[in-house]
Protein backbone atom coordinates (compact mmCIF):
# COMPACT_ATOMS: atom_id res chain seq x y z
CA UNK A 1 0.00 0.00 0.00
CA UNK A 2 1.84 3.08 -1.11
CA UNK A 3 0.10 6.24 0.44
CA UNK A 4 0.92 10.03 -0.24
CA UNK A 5 -0.19 12.72 2.57
CA UNK A 6 -0.63 16.08 1.13
CA UNK A 7 -0.66 18.56 3.71
CA UNK A 8 0.34 22.37 4.50
CA UNK A 9 2.02 21.50 7.78
CA UNK A 10 4.18 18.39 8.82
CA UNK A 11 6.33 18.11 12.43
CA UNK A 12 9.63 19.38 12.12
CA UNK A 13 9.27 20.82 8.71
CA UNK A 14 6.81 22.94 9.82
CA UNK A 15 4.53 23.06 12.48
CA UNK A 16 1.55 25.80 13.24
CA UNK A 17 -0.93 22.87 15.47
CA UNK A 18 -1.54 19.94 15.53
CA UNK A 19 -2.26 19.21 11.95
CA UNK A 20 1.62 19.35 11.80
CA UNK A 21 1.98 16.66 14.27
CA UNK A 22 -0.33 14.66 12.77
CA UNK A 23 1.62 14.19 9.55
CA UNK A 24 4.99 14.30 11.26
CA UNK A 25 2.82 10.91 12.86
CA UNK A 26 0.87 9.37 11.20
CA UNK A 27 2.93 8.49 8.00
CA UNK A 28 5.79 7.42 10.24
CA UNK A 29 3.52 4.56 11.96
CA UNK A 30 2.41 3.68 8.58
CA UNK A 31 6.10 2.85 7.35
CA UNK A 32 6.31 1.13 10.65
CA UNK A 33 3.08 -0.92 9.46
CA UNK A 34 4.52 -2.33 6.46
CA UNK A 35 3.09 0.59 4.10
CA UNK A 36 4.92 2.82 1.79
CA UNK A 37 3.89 6.46 3.26
CA UNK A 38 5.24 9.91 1.67
CA UNK A 39 4.40 13.71 2.61
CA UNK A 40 4.03 16.58 -0.14
CA UNK A 41 4.24 19.83 1.65
CA UNK A 42 5.28 23.52 0.43
CA UNK A 43 9.06 24.60 0.50
CA UNK A 44 8.51 27.41 3.38
CA UNK A 45 11.56 28.54 4.06
CA UNK A 46 11.87 27.55 7.72
CA UNK A 47 14.77 26.21 9.46
CA UNK A 48 14.37 22.25 8.91
CA UNK A 49 14.10 23.26 5.07
CA UNK A 50 17.24 25.45 5.88
CA UNK A 51 19.57 23.01 7.29
CA UNK A 52 19.10 19.76 5.38
CA UNK A 53 19.80 18.64 2.27
CA UNK A 54 17.50 18.19 -0.70
CA UNK A 55 17.81 16.64 -4.17
CA UNK A 56 15.80 17.84 -7.24
CA UNK A 57 13.49 15.66 -7.98
CA UNK A 58 11.11 17.28 -10.85
CA UNK A 59 11.06 20.63 -12.16
CA UNK A 60 8.15 22.41 -14.02
CA UNK A 61 5.70 24.89 -14.01
CA UNK A 62 1.90 25.72 -14.07
CA UNK A 63 -0.37 28.23 -15.14
CA UNK A 64 -2.90 29.52 -12.31
CA UNK A 65 -5.24 31.58 -14.36
CA UNK A 66 -2.91 34.01 -16.38
CA UNK A 67 -0.06 33.59 -14.08
CA UNK A 68 3.11 30.89 -14.72
CA UNK A 69 4.90 29.19 -11.96
CA UNK A 70 8.04 28.01 -12.05
CA UNK A 71 8.22 24.86 -9.33
CA UNK A 72 10.79 21.97 -8.16
CA UNK A 73 10.03 19.25 -5.96
CA UNK A 74 12.78 18.35 -3.56
CA UNK A 75 13.31 15.32 -1.73
CA UNK A 76 14.84 15.04 1.75
CA UNK A 77 18.05 12.92 1.62
CA UNK A 78 18.90 11.60 5.55
CA UNK A 79 15.77 10.30 5.50
CA UNK A 80 15.78 10.84 9.60
CA UNK A 81 12.06 11.49 9.43
CA UNK A 82 10.79 7.93 9.35
CA UNK A 83 9.06 8.23 6.26
CA UNK A 84 9.92 10.38 2.53
CA UNK A 85 9.55 14.01 2.40
CA UNK A 86 8.84 15.93 -1.10
CA UNK A 87 8.83 19.90 -0.93
CA UNK A 88 7.30 21.50 -3.72
CA UNK A 89 9.18 24.83 -4.06
CA UNK A 90 7.39 27.95 -5.66
CA UNK A 91 10.00 30.52 -5.25
CA UNK A 92 7.37 33.31 -6.26
CA UNK A 93 5.27 31.84 -3.60
CA UNK A 94 7.17 30.33 -0.78
CA UNK A 95 9.70 32.47 -0.06
CA UNK A 96 9.63 32.83 3.77
CA UNK A 97 8.98 30.58 6.87
CA UNK A 98 5.19 31.69 6.73
CA UNK A 99 2.80 28.62 6.49
CA UNK A 100 -0.72 30.77 6.43
CA UNK A 101 -2.34 33.98 6.44
CA UNK A 102 -0.21 35.83 3.59
CA UNK A 103 -2.37 37.82 1.52
CA UNK A 104 -2.38 35.53 -1.40
CA UNK A 105 -2.99 32.30 0.61
CA UNK A 106 -5.50 31.22 -2.37
CA UNK A 107 -2.78 31.59 -4.92
CA UNK A 108 -0.16 30.07 -2.55
CA UNK A 109 -2.26 26.94 -2.05
CA UNK A 110 -3.69 26.70 -5.46
CA UNK A 111 -0.40 26.63 -7.25
CA UNK A 112 0.57 23.86 -4.59
CA UNK A 113 -2.21 21.67 -5.59
CA UNK A 114 -1.93 21.89 -9.12
CA UNK A 115 2.27 21.66 -8.96
CA UNK A 116 1.43 18.19 -7.05
CA UNK A 117 -0.62 16.63 -9.48
CA UNK A 118 1.45 17.78 -12.23
CA UNK A 119 4.51 15.94 -10.41
CA UNK A 120 2.52 13.05 -9.22
CA UNK A 121 1.16 12.70 -12.79
CA UNK A 122 4.39 12.40 -14.03
CA UNK A 123 5.92 10.21 -12.14
CA UNK A 124 6.31 6.77 -12.97
CA UNK A 125 4.37 4.65 -10.70
CA UNK A 126 1.02 5.93 -9.49
CA UNK A 127 0.12 5.67 -5.59
CA UNK A 128 -2.68 3.66 -4.14
CA UNK A 129 -4.44 6.83 -2.55
CA UNK A 130 -3.58 10.56 -2.14
CA UNK A 131 -4.49 11.51 1.54
CA UNK A 132 -5.29 14.95 1.74
CA UNK A 133 -5.31 17.15 4.95
CA UNK A 134 -8.00 19.79 5.10
CA UNK A 135 -9.09 22.67 2.88
CA UNK A 136 -5.49 23.85 1.69
CA UNK A 137 -5.39 20.53 -0.54
CA UNK A 138 -9.41 19.97 -0.89
CA UNK A 139 -9.50 20.75 -4.45
CA UNK A 140 -6.96 17.81 -5.40
CA UNK A 141 -9.90 15.18 -5.39
CA UNK A 142 -11.68 17.29 -7.85
CA UNK A 143 -9.22 18.13 -10.00
CA UNK A 144 -7.60 14.75 -10.29
CA UNK A 145 -11.37 13.27 -11.28
CA UNK A 146 -12.31 16.43 -13.75
CA UNK A 147 -9.42 18.42 -14.41
CA UNK A 148 -7.36 15.41 -15.04
CA UNK A 149 -9.70 12.90 -16.85
CA UNK A 150 -7.67 12.01 -19.39
CA UNK A 151 -4.78 11.72 -16.99
CA UNK A 152 -2.72 8.35 -15.57
CA UNK A 153 -3.46 9.64 -12.07
CA UNK A 154 -7.59 9.94 -12.78
CA UNK A 155 -8.51 7.11 -11.04
CA UNK A 156 -6.01 7.37 -8.11
CA UNK A 157 -8.78 7.06 -4.86
CA UNK A 158 -8.22 10.20 -2.64
CA UNK A 159 -9.30 10.01 0.88
CA UNK A 160 -9.85 13.71 3.14
CA UNK A 161 -9.47 14.58 6.40
CA UNK A 162 -10.94 17.32 8.07
CA UNK A 163 -8.59 18.57 11.00
CA UNK A 164 -10.70 21.58 11.21
CA UNK A 165 -14.01 22.41 9.82
CA UNK A 166 -14.41 25.89 10.89
CA UNK A 167 -11.49 26.75 8.40
CA UNK A 168 -13.35 26.08 4.60
CA UNK A 169 -10.95 28.49 2.00
CA UNK A 170 -13.80 29.42 0.40
CA UNK A 171 -13.35 32.12 -2.46
CA UNK A 172 -15.58 33.93 -5.06
CA UNK A 173 -16.85 31.81 -8.53
CA UNK A 174 -15.34 35.31 -10.27
CA UNK A 175 -11.72 33.65 -9.25
CA UNK A 176 -12.91 30.02 -11.26
CA UNK A 177 -10.68 31.08 -14.31
CA UNK A 178 -7.48 30.21 -12.16
CA UNK A 179 -8.45 26.52 -11.68
CA UNK A 180 -7.25 24.00 -14.60
CA UNK A 181 -9.49 23.57 -17.30
CA UNK A 182 -12.31 21.14 -16.21
CA UNK A 183 -15.99 20.02 -17.47
CA UNK A 184 -18.12 23.09 -16.80
CA UNK A 185 -20.50 21.19 -16.29
CA UNK A 186 -18.75 19.97 -13.25
CA UNK A 187 -18.74 23.42 -11.32
CA UNK A 188 -21.27 22.70 -8.86
CA UNK A 189 -19.11 19.82 -7.51
CA UNK A 190 -16.34 22.82 -6.33
CA UNK A 191 -19.50 24.51 -4.89
CA UNK A 192 -21.08 25.74 -1.34
CA UNK A 193 -23.31 28.43 -0.53
CA UNK A 194 -22.27 31.17 -3.61
CA UNK A 195 -18.74 30.40 -3.51
CA UNK A 196 -15.84 27.64 -4.40
CA UNK A 197 -15.73 25.81 -1.46
CA UNK A 198 -12.04 23.74 -1.20
CA UNK A 199 -13.24 22.02 1.86
CA UNK A 200 -17.00 21.43 0.30
CA UNK A 201 -15.42 20.15 -2.66
CA UNK A 202 -13.45 17.81 -0.70
CA UNK A 203 -16.13 16.54 0.82
CA UNK A 204 -17.89 15.81 -2.63
CA UNK A 205 -14.90 14.75 -4.25
CA UNK A 206 -12.92 12.33 -2.11
CA UNK A 207 -13.66 8.59 -1.96
CA UNK A 208 -13.55 8.86 1.93
CA UNK A 209 -14.04 11.61 4.56
CA UNK A 210 -12.55 11.34 8.08
CA UNK A 211 -12.64 13.88 10.72
CA UNK A 212 -10.21 13.50 13.46
CA UNK A 213 -12.20 12.27 15.78
CA UNK A 214 -15.99 10.01 16.32
CA UNK A 215 -17.26 12.49 18.92
CA UNK A 216 -16.34 15.59 16.19
CA UNK A 217 -17.93 13.74 13.35
CA UNK A 218 -20.80 13.22 15.51
CA UNK A 219 -21.05 17.43 15.90
CA UNK A 220 -20.46 18.15 12.32
CA UNK A 221 -23.93 16.18 11.34
CA UNK A 222 -25.37 19.05 13.14
CA UNK A 223 -23.16 22.10 13.07
CA UNK A 224 -20.20 22.19 10.29
CA UNK A 225 -20.19 26.39 10.08
CA UNK A 226 -22.40 25.87 7.14
CA UNK A 227 -21.40 22.20 5.85
CA UNK A 228 -23.69 20.12 7.66
CA UNK A 229 -26.30 19.24 5.28
CA UNK A 230 -23.33 18.39 3.20
CA UNK A 231 -22.27 16.10 5.29
CA UNK A 232 -25.87 14.49 6.23
CA UNK A 233 -25.98 13.95 1.94
CA UNK A 234 -22.28 12.67 2.39
CA UNK A 235 -23.21 10.50 5.32
CA UNK A 236 -22.00 7.00 4.06
CA UNK A 237 -18.69 8.00 3.37
CA UNK A 238 -18.02 9.70 6.52
CA UNK A 239 -16.30 8.48 9.60
CA UNK A 240 -14.07 9.66 13.04
CA UNK A 241 -10.83 8.40 13.50
CA UNK A 242 -8.97 9.89 16.52
CA UNK A 243 -5.84 11.31 16.42
CA UNK A 244 -2.90 9.27 17.86
CA UNK A 245 0.72 11.47 19.61
CA UNK A 246 3.92 10.36 18.48
CA UNK A 247 4.95 8.52 21.55
CA UNK A 248 8.56 8.72 20.41
CA UNK A 249 8.50 12.24 20.52
CA UNK A 250 6.10 13.19 23.37
CA UNK A 251 8.18 11.34 25.88
CA UNK A 252 8.66 12.11 29.15
CA UNK A 253 11.14 9.55 29.64
CA UNK A 254 13.22 10.51 26.93
CA UNK A 255 12.33 14.03 25.92
CA UNK A 256 15.52 16.43 25.34
CA UNK A 257 13.02 18.91 25.48
CA UNK A 258 12.36 18.98 29.75
CA UNK A 259 14.41 19.29 32.40
CA UNK A 260 14.23 16.21 33.93
CA UNK A 261 12.98 12.97 32.37
CA UNK A 262 10.76 10.56 34.08
CA UNK A 263 8.35 7.56 33.63
CA UNK A 264 5.26 6.78 35.43
CA UNK A 265 7.05 4.87 38.02
CA UNK A 266 9.10 8.39 39.04
CA UNK A 267 6.44 10.95 38.44
CA UNK A 268 6.19 12.76 41.71
CA UNK A 269 9.82 13.39 41.90
CA UNK A 270 10.38 14.08 37.98
CA UNK A 271 7.51 16.72 37.87
CA UNK A 272 8.89 18.23 40.81
CA UNK A 273 11.85 19.29 38.91
CA UNK A 274 10.41 20.34 36.07
CA UNK A 275 8.04 22.44 37.95
CA UNK A 276 10.79 24.30 39.89
CA UNK A 277 12.71 24.78 36.59
CA UNK A 278 9.69 26.42 34.84
CA UNK A 279 8.76 28.13 38.48
CA UNK A 280 12.10 29.67 38.49
CA UNK A 281 11.86 30.89 34.86
CA UNK A 282 8.70 32.18 35.34
CA UNK A 283 9.07 33.31 38.68
CA UNK A 284 6.06 32.14 40.31
CA UNK A 285 5.46 30.07 43.36
CA UNK A 286 6.43 26.49 43.25
CA UNK A 287 4.56 25.48 46.14
CA UNK A 288 0.92 26.89 44.24
CA UNK A 289 -0.89 24.08 42.16
CA UNK A 290 0.37 25.48 38.27
CA UNK A 291 -2.54 25.44 36.10
CA UNK A 292 -1.08 26.04 32.76
CA UNK A 293 -2.61 27.01 28.73
CA UNK A 294 -0.72 25.95 25.61
CA UNK A 295 -2.50 27.08 22.57
CA UNK A 296 -3.77 28.88 19.89
CA UNK A 297 -4.98 32.35 21.04
CA UNK A 298 -8.26 32.22 19.26
CA UNK A 299 -11.99 32.07 20.51
CA UNK A 300 -12.90 28.85 19.41
CA UNK A 301 -10.14 27.57 22.13
CA UNK A 302 -11.96 29.54 24.63
CA UNK A 303 -8.67 32.10 24.81
CA UNK A 304 -10.91 34.98 25.03
CA UNK A 305 -12.30 33.32 28.71
CA UNK A 306 -8.63 33.20 29.91
CA UNK A 307 -8.36 36.98 31.20
CA UNK A 308 -11.89 37.02 33.13
CA UNK A 309 -11.02 33.17 34.42
CA UNK A 310 -7.82 34.27 35.67
CA UNK A 311 -9.00 36.94 37.71
CA UNK A 312 -11.80 35.42 39.09
CA UNK A 313 -10.05 32.54 40.10
CA UNK A 314 -7.17 34.19 41.97
CA UNK A 315 -9.64 35.97 43.46
CA UNK A 316 -12.27 33.64 44.55
CA UNK A 317 -9.86 30.58 45.18
CA UNK A 318 -7.82 33.46 47.39
CA UNK A 319 -4.53 33.40 45.15
CA UNK A 320 -4.01 29.38 46.35
CA UNK A 321 -3.06 28.64 42.35
CA UNK A 322 -0.67 30.39 39.18
CA UNK A 323 -1.11 30.64 36.08
CA UNK A 324 0.30 30.18 33.03
CA UNK A 325 -0.18 31.00 29.54
CA UNK A 326 1.83 29.95 26.04
CA UNK A 327 0.47 31.18 23.13
CA UNK A 328 0.01 33.77 20.26
CA UNK A 329 -3.18 34.84 17.98
CA UNK A 330 -5.74 36.68 17.89
CA UNK A 331 -4.39 40.40 18.71
CA UNK A 332 -7.21 41.36 21.00
CA UNK A 333 -6.90 38.17 23.26
CA UNK A 334 -3.30 38.96 23.35
CA UNK A 335 -3.84 42.49 24.62
CA UNK A 336 -6.55 41.42 26.75
CA UNK A 337 -3.98 38.68 28.17
CA UNK A 338 -1.33 41.87 28.86
CA UNK A 339 -3.81 44.12 30.84
CA UNK A 340 -4.39 40.64 33.00
CA UNK A 341 -0.83 40.44 33.54
CA UNK A 342 -0.29 43.96 34.31
CA UNK A 343 -3.29 43.09 37.26
CA UNK A 344 -2.72 39.82 38.95
CA UNK A 345 1.84 40.12 38.53
CA UNK A 346 2.22 37.19 41.22
CA UNK A 347 -0.24 34.70 39.97
CA UNK A 348 -0.51 35.02 36.29
CA UNK A 349 2.42 34.79 33.70
CA UNK A 350 2.29 34.99 30.27
CA UNK A 351 4.61 33.90 27.06
CA UNK A 352 2.96 35.05 23.68
CA UNK A 353 4.53 33.35 20.98
CA UNK A 354 5.60 30.46 19.77
CA UNK A 355 7.80 28.18 21.33
CA UNK A 356 8.01 24.53 21.04
CA UNK A 357 10.78 23.69 23.67
CA UNK A 358 8.86 25.73 26.37
CA UNK A 359 5.25 24.03 25.43
CA UNK A 360 7.27 20.78 26.09
CA UNK A 361 8.71 21.67 29.36
CA UNK A 362 5.37 23.15 30.65
CA UNK A 363 3.70 19.88 29.72
CA UNK A 364 6.10 18.22 32.39
CA UNK A 365 6.40 21.24 34.90
CA UNK A 366 2.45 21.55 34.90
CA UNK A 367 0.04 20.36 37.51
CA UNK A 368 -3.46 20.99 35.27
CA UNK A 369 -3.36 21.90 31.72
CA UNK A 370 -6.94 24.45 30.49
CA UNK A 371 -8.61 23.38 27.06
CA UNK A 372 -11.84 25.31 27.63
CA UNK A 373 -12.15 24.57 23.51
CA UNK A 374 -15.39 26.16 21.92
CA UNK A 375 -14.46 23.83 19.14
CA UNK A 376 -11.89 20.95 19.22
CA UNK A 377 -12.16 18.26 16.55
CA UNK A 378 -9.60 15.85 18.47
CA UNK A 379 -7.02 18.17 20.41
CA UNK A 380 -3.68 17.09 21.03
CA UNK A 381 -2.42 19.26 24.09
CA UNK A 382 -4.76 17.09 26.33
CA UNK A 383 -3.28 13.43 25.17
CA UNK A 384 -0.05 15.30 25.81
CA UNK A 385 -0.69 16.34 29.01
CA UNK A 386 -2.02 13.04 30.30
CA UNK A 387 1.18 11.04 29.37
CA UNK A 388 3.17 13.66 30.85
CA UNK A 389 1.32 13.41 33.86
CA UNK A 390 -0.20 16.82 33.53
CA UNK A 391 -4.08 16.30 34.73
CA UNK A 392 -6.45 17.92 31.22
CA UNK A 393 -9.42 20.30 32.50
CA UNK A 394 -11.55 20.54 29.63
CA UNK A 395 -14.80 21.53 27.96
CA UNK A 396 -16.67 18.73 26.66
CA UNK A 397 -16.64 18.74 23.14
CA UNK A 398 -15.15 16.96 20.44
CA UNK A 399 -12.40 15.16 20.93
CA UNK A 400 -12.00 16.00 24.18
CA UNK A 401 -14.82 14.51 25.51
CA UNK A 402 -13.78 11.22 23.64
CA UNK A 403 -10.52 11.52 25.69
CA UNK A 404 -10.81 13.04 28.90
CA UNK A 405 -13.21 11.29 31.43
CA UNK A 406 -14.20 13.64 34.87
CA UNK A 407 -12.10 12.43 38.02
CA UNK A 408 -15.82 12.05 39.60
CA UNK A 409 -16.79 9.05 37.47
CA UNK A 410 -14.90 5.58 37.74
CA UNK A 411 -11.64 5.85 36.29
CA UNK A 412 -11.65 9.16 35.37
CA UNK A 413 -8.65 10.91 34.00
CA UNK A 414 -9.31 14.48 33.94
CA UNK A 415 -11.70 17.29 34.68
CA UNK A 416 -15.06 18.43 32.34
CA UNK A 417 -17.21 21.06 32.09
CA UNK A 418 -19.95 21.75 30.09
CA UNK A 419 -19.88 25.59 28.75
CA UNK A 420 -17.61 27.53 27.31
CA UNK A 421 -17.96 30.73 30.29
CA UNK A 422 -15.28 31.82 32.48
CA UNK A 423 -17.69 30.75 35.39
CA UNK A 424 -17.93 27.01 34.54
CA UNK A 425 -14.08 27.27 33.85
CA UNK A 426 -13.57 28.68 37.59
CA UNK A 427 -15.86 26.57 38.67
CA UNK A 428 -13.82 23.33 37.46
CA UNK A 429 -10.99 25.16 38.63
CA UNK A 430 -12.06 24.75 41.90
CA UNK A 431 -13.08 21.15 41.55
CA UNK A 432 -9.30 20.50 40.15
CA UNK A 433 -7.81 22.31 43.67
CA UNK A 434 -10.19 19.74 45.72
CA UNK A 435 -9.00 16.50 43.80
CA UNK A 436 -4.84 18.36 44.32
CA UNK A 437 -5.59 18.53 47.62
CA UNK A 438 -6.44 14.42 47.62
CA UNK A 439 -2.84 13.60 47.52
CA UNK A 440 -3.26 9.94 47.34
CA UNK A 441 -5.62 10.15 44.89
CA UNK A 442 -4.16 13.22 42.66
CA UNK A 443 -0.62 11.10 42.65
CA UNK A 444 -2.76 7.87 41.77
CA UNK A 445 -4.17 9.40 38.74
CA UNK A 446 -1.06 11.07 37.25
CA UNK A 447 0.42 7.17 37.25
CA UNK A 448 -2.58 6.01 36.18
CA UNK A 449 -2.84 8.96 32.72
CA UNK A 450 0.65 8.53 32.55
CA UNK A 451 0.14 4.89 31.30
CA UNK A 452 -3.03 5.37 29.19
CA UNK A 453 -1.93 4.26 25.55
CA UNK A 454 -2.55 7.27 22.92
CA UNK A 455 -0.26 6.00 20.30
CA UNK A 456 -0.92 5.71 16.83
CA UNK A 457 -0.59 1.87 16.26
CA UNK A 458 -4.60 1.05 16.73
CA UNK A 459 -5.42 4.69 14.50
CA UNK A 460 -2.81 3.91 11.85
CA UNK A 461 -4.82 1.06 11.11
CA UNK A 462 -8.16 2.28 10.92
CA UNK A 463 -6.83 4.11 8.07
CA UNK A 464 -5.39 1.15 6.91
CA UNK A 465 -8.18 -0.50 6.61
CA UNK A 466 -10.18 2.47 4.99
CA UNK A 467 -7.64 2.96 2.19
CA UNK A 468 -8.00 -1.17 1.80
CA UNK A 469 -11.56 -0.63 1.63
CA UNK A 470 -11.40 1.82 -1.73
CA UNK A 471 -9.37 -1.27 -3.63
P1 LIG B 1 -4.75 23.04 17.03
O1 LIG B 1 -4.14 22.26 15.94
O2 LIG B 1 -6.20 23.29 16.83
O3 LIG B 1 -4.01 24.31 17.31
P2 LIG B 1 -4.06 20.76 18.74
O4 LIG B 1 -4.38 20.49 20.19
O5 LIG B 1 -4.42 19.70 17.81
O6 LIG B 1 -4.70 22.17 18.38
O7 LIG B 1 -2.49 20.95 18.58
C1 LIG B 1 -1.79 22.05 18.99
C2 LIG B 1 -0.32 21.73 18.87
O8 LIG B 1 0.39 22.97 18.74
C3 LIG B 1 0.26 21.06 20.08
O9 LIG B 1 1.41 20.31 19.68
C4 LIG B 1 0.66 22.24 20.96
O10 LIG B 1 1.62 21.89 21.92
C5 LIG B 1 1.21 23.16 19.89
N1 LIG B 1 1.20 24.60 20.20
C6 LIG B 1 0.15 25.44 20.10
N2 LIG B 1 0.52 26.70 20.41
C7 LIG B 1 1.83 26.65 20.71
C8 LIG B 1 2.80 27.62 21.10
N3 LIG B 1 2.47 28.91 21.25
N4 LIG B 1 4.07 27.22 21.30
C9 LIG B 1 4.39 25.91 21.15
N5 LIG B 1 3.54 24.94 20.80
C10 LIG B 1 2.27 25.30 20.58
C1 LIG C 1 -6.94 20.85 14.12
C2 LIG C 1 -7.89 20.80 15.29
C3 LIG C 1 -7.39 20.03 16.46
C4 LIG C 1 -6.77 18.72 16.02
C5 LIG C 1 -5.72 18.98 14.96
C6 LIG C 1 -5.05 17.72 14.48
O1 LIG C 1 -6.00 21.84 14.20
O2 LIG C 1 -8.26 22.13 15.69
O3 LIG C 1 -8.42 19.79 17.39
O4 LIG C 1 -6.20 18.04 17.11
O5 LIG C 1 -6.29 19.61 13.87
O6 LIG C 1 -5.96 16.84 13.86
Amino acid sequence: MEIIHVSAECYPVAKVGGLGDVVGALPKYQQQAGSIAKVVLPAYRTRFVETHDFEQVHQSGVWVGQQWYHFNVLKESSNELGFDLYLVEIPDLFNSARVYGAWNDTERFLAFQIAVLDWINDWAHVPDVIHCHDHHTGLIPFLIKHAYKYHRISGIPTVLTIHNAQYQGQFGWDQMHRLPAFDPAKGGLIGWNNAINPLAAAIKNAWKVTTVSPGYMRELYSDANGLEDLLNYEKGKTSGILNGIDTQVWDPATDPMITANYKAASVTKGKEANKLALCEKFNLDPKLPLFSFIGRLVADKGADLLPDVVGRSLYELEDRLNFLVLGSGDPHIEWMLEQTLALNPEGFKLFIGYNEALSHQIYAGSDFLLMPSRVEPCGLNQMYALRYGTIPIVRATGGLRDTVTDFGDKDGNGVRFLHASSHDVTHAIGRALDLYADDKMHQKMRKNNMLIDHSWDRSAQQYLDLYNSLK
